[in-house]
């Protein structure tokens, strides 16, 4: 009888932990990242993640259009600004785009 408690104590253990290791199963592939995408290209001339003017301007906060980001993205400015449309994709400048919108002005 005792015998029988301990086994079915054991599967009961043994159940809790197959469903914990279940549950920490990581979630899939990460997807593209615009803050990523942002810091490896865009990052050396527009400062602290687009917080700050460096050689290009600040972006936080910005007044242009989604539009006009999005042009300026693929086609750069001649002398300024190198375009990046054979670089990435409609995707990842979207991505870019979500990353410049969601900057706060004030990184304080
Ligand atoms: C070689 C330096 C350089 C790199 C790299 C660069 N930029 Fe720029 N960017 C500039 C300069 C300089 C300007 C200002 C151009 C002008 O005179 O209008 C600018 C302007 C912009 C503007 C328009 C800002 C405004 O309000 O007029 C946006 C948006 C922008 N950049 C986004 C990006 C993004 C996103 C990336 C990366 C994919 C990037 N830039 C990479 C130098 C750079």
């Amino acid at each position: 009888m005792i015998r029988m408690i301990v086994t079915a104590c054991a599967a009961v253990f043994l159940l809790n932990i197959s469903t914990v290791a279940a549950q920490q199963a990581p979630a899939g592939g990460e997807p593209l990242d615009g803050e990523t995408l942002f810091a490896t290209t865009c990052g050396w001339c527009h400062a602290d993640g687009g917080r700050e003017a460096g050689k290009g301007p600040k972006l936080a906060a910005s007044e242009r259009t989604d539009e006009f980001i999005v042009q300026r993205i693929k086609h750069g400015k001649e002398g300024a600004m190198p375009a990046f449309q054979g670089t990435y994709n409609d995707e990842q400048i979207a991505e870019i785009l979500k990353y410049i919108r969601g900057l706060k002005d004030d990184p304080g």
